[in-house]
């Protein structure tokens, strides 16, 4: 079966449905990455009933601890964590997760998964409890260490090229959840009364430009000159529209959509950036590539960053090819 024919199945289709269709795509697959993309849906409809009760049940507010970033973790960030690993645990095609949550790789002691899973099981904790979007992203390898065995470092260590799969859970107006295996990217929206994910966006292109610019002004002043002048010009130009949640997934989405650019420059706090290269960068410029968008650290593609730590932290530049393009050349002509 070619890609077209998956494409061209309905919007309206079941995610489950979906995934088997294009699993048949992949002459040697053996259905162990579907299972796993479906073991991240079910988690992420039980993360998204909690979310959406979370002002019922006292699951909203701090944890009491903060995680290896230093961040206080949010109740939900700790409850998001424990769901997407227990179906990730439970689904037996995982052998490791690295999680934003986790200070070390977690071993599943499924030696015989042949995936590893990098994930940030809540994105965007600072909206958690007012009611703003928030999301999940994560990020899919083979394994590269012998079946049988535990995962490795060397296993999250592949480069953001090697992703099998890369995706996010958009807890929105709407759920949503957006994934490519590398054949284009397509959007999947929950329809809550009856439990599941419905194919909604077919094979999404990014606009190849947009007047959108995602960035915390806050910070404006710290910014090189280079981005003063990206961000002074974006400003004036017609139509322009600031546009910043402070929820990654939330600005990626609608910048994905309506075309434009998500920017974290390097900060005095956040010398290397804010985000994190494994599982919120290397994912996201997955699907900005397989949607026909860019993203770049300031000097290369974040793809091509060669990782040295798991919880390594990335400038990030996210858009709209023409933006990322312009941007890149007034980094690189200082
Ligand atoms: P997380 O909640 O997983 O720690 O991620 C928060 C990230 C990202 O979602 C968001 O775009 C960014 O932090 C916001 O940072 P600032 O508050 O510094 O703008
Ligand atoms: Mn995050
Ligand atoms: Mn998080």
């Amino acid at each position: 079966m070619t890609t077209e024919s998956t494409l061209a199945l309905p919007v309206g289709t079941t995610l489950d449905r979906f995934i088997m269709r294009q699993q048949e795509s992949f002459a040697y697959a053996k259905g162990e990455l579907s299972q796993l993309l479906r073991d991240i849906a079910l988690a992420s409809k039980i993360v998204g009933r909690e979310i959406n009760r979370a002002g019922l049940t006292d699951i909203t507010g701090a944890f009491g601890r903060d995680n290896i970033q230093g961040e206080s973790q949010q109740k939900l960030d700790v409850i998001a964590n424990i769901r997407f690993k227990r179906a990730l645990i439970n689904g037996g095609e995982v052998c490791g997760i690295l999680s934003e949550e986790e200070d070390d790789i977690i071993q599943t002691n499924n030696y015989n998964g042949k995936y590893v899973v990098a994930i940030d099981p809540l994105d965007g904790s600072s909206n958690i409890d007012v009611n703003v979007s928030i999301g999940t992203i994560f990020s899919i390898y083979r394994r590269v260490s012998p079946i049988g065995t535990p995962a490795t470092f060397e296993d999250f260590m592949q480069g953001g090229r090697r992703q099998a799969a890369a995706g996010y859970i958009l807890y929105g107006s709407s759920t949503v959840m957006v994934y490519t295996t590398g054949k284009g990217v397509n959007c999947f929206t929950y329809e809550n009364s009856l439990g599941e994910f419905f194919f909604s966006n077919a094979n999404i292109q990014m606009p190849v430009t947009g007047k959108i610019y995602s960035i915390n002004d806050a910070y404006y002043d710290e910014f090189a000159p280079s981005i003063k002048s990206f961000i002074a010009d974006m400003r004036v130009s017609s139509g322009a529209m600031a546009r910043y949640i402070g929820s990654l997934v939330g600005d990626f989405h609608r910048n994905l959509l309506k075309g434009g650019i998500y920017l974290y420059p390097p900060t005095q706090k956040a010398k290397e950036g804010k985000l994190r290269l494994l599982y919120e960068c290397y994912p996201l410029a997955l699907i900005l590539e397989q949607a026909g968008g860019r993203a770049i650290d300031g000097t290369q593609n974040i793809l091509d960053i060669v990782p040295t730590k798991v919880h390594q932290r990335c400038v990030a530049y996210l858009g709209s090819k023409n933006l990322i393009d312009d941007l890149e050349q007034r980094v690189l002509n200082v």
